[in-house]
Parts: structure tokens; C-alpha cells; sequence
């Protein structure tokens, strides 16, 4: 499964954006953005094999961002619970190389749109580290409502960390679409 997002928006403009499922052969790639720095404190990194499961299970979905005039790697980001009886999917983990390029909400305006339209979602949540502002700022901006805190329930170097809940249910999807705000279907 490929999916692209528009070149334009409502909005501006922005980057061209693509997913494609995630091979083996760039684990290396996601292994060592998720080790990076600048991405450490806001994740929790799997082991090789986990990464390798999450590739294979039918219940996941791991996608490589691709950005660019080139499509080159620029990121990835995986969905669990795609064969959730529930429909409520969850975005895993999303990380992208160059930050603030646009590369994240284009990428992120994609998985709506493959969770919603392609895998049948009527859920869509993640969490998010109380610490990583950015993000935060990222999912309210993309429409994602608050539905609680996870008290210290992430144990780190530094201590026990909070993670909020966020969501977005179908509606909520469709409304935003209406205005324009997504992709089209
Ligand atoms: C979070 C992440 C995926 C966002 O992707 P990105 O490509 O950097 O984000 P974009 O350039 O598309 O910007 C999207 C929005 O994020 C917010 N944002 C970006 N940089 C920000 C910053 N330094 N401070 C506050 N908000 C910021 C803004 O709302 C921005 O929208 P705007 O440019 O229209 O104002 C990316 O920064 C990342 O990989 N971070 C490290 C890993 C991580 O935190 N993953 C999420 C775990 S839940």
C-alpha cells in the first residue's frame, strides 16, 4: 500500500510525501533515527526484532516516509491494531529525519487518511510525552483531542514521565475533511 499526500494544501504548500511499507532492508535506517539525539527523548526504541515482527504481524503497519523530489527516506511511522475488531487503530511511533521541514504533518495527514479510509478506523490515538512540546503542538494542530494523562507511567534515565492520551474519532475525521483540512478520500 502507497498513499500520497497533495502537493497543496488549504493551507500552503507542502512537500511531497509518500508511505510505503517498511522492508527489512531499511531497518538500519529506522534503527538509527530512532538512536538519534534528537529523537531519544521522545521514544522509546525497539529492539531489531520487534521492528522486524512489526514489518510481518497483519496487525501492524510500519511505513517508511519518503519525501522529496527524489522520494528519499525521511522518516516512519507505524500503525498497530489494524485488525482491531474495535477500529481503534494507534499510531505507534512516528519520527522524522529533518524536523520542521513539513515532512511530519504531510506524513501524518496521509496515516489519517490510510487509517480512516483504507483500514476502516473509527478510532485513531497515540501518546505523547508530556515533554515533547512539539509533537503536542504538532497533534493539536492536526485535530487530535485530549483525553488524558498516563501519570508517570514511562520509566526513564530521568525519572518516571507522563504521557497524554490524544484521539480522533471517524466524525471528527469526516468533519475536518468537509473544511478541507484533509485529504481528500
Ligand atoms: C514530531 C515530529 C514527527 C513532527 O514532524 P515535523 O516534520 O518536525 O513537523 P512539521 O515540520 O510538519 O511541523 C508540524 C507542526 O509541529 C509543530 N512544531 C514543529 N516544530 C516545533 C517546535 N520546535 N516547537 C513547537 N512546535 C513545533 C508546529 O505546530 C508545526 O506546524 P507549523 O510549522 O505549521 O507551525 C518530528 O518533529 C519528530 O520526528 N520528532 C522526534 C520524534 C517524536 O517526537 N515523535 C513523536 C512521538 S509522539
Amino acid at each position: 500500500m502507497t498513499a500520497d499526500a497533495p502537493a497543496v494544501s488549504a493551507q500552503r504548500v507542502r512537500p511531497r510525501v509518500r508511505l510505503r511499507p517498511t522492508m527489512t532492508s531499511d531497518l538500519e535506517f529506522v534503527l538509527s533515527l530512532e538512536q538519534d539525539e534528537a529523537n531519544l527523548p521522545f521514544i522509546t526504541p525497539w529492539e531489531r526484532t520487534q521492528h522486524e515482527a512489526a514489518v510481518r504481524f497483519p496487525d501492524f503497519r510500519h511505513f517508511i516516509i519518503e519525501a522529496g523530489e527524489g522520494l528519499e527516506a525521511a522518516g516512519f511511522l507505524i500503525l498497530i491494531g489494524c485488525r482491531s475488531r474495535h477500529q481503534s487503530l494507534e499510531l505507534k511511533r512516528m519520527v522524522v529525519k529533518a524536523k520542521g521541514a513539513g515532512h511530519g504533518r504531510a506524513a501524518l495527514r496521509v496515516a489519517k487518511k490510510v487509517a480512516f479510509d483504507d483500514l476502516g478506523a473509527h478510532r485513531f490515538w497515540l501518546d505523547v510525552k508530556t515533554r515533547n512540546a512539539r509533537a503536542k503542538a504538532f497533534y493539536d494542530s492536526e485535530g487530535f483531542v485530549v483525553e488524558g494523562l498516563l501519570r508517570e507511567s514511562v520509566r526513564t534515565a530521568d525519572g518516571f514521565e507522563s504521557l497524554i492520551v490524544m484521539s480522533m474519532l471517524q466524525s471528527e475525521f469526516a468533519a475536518r475533511r468537509a473544511q478541507g483540512l484533509e485529504m481528500a478520500a
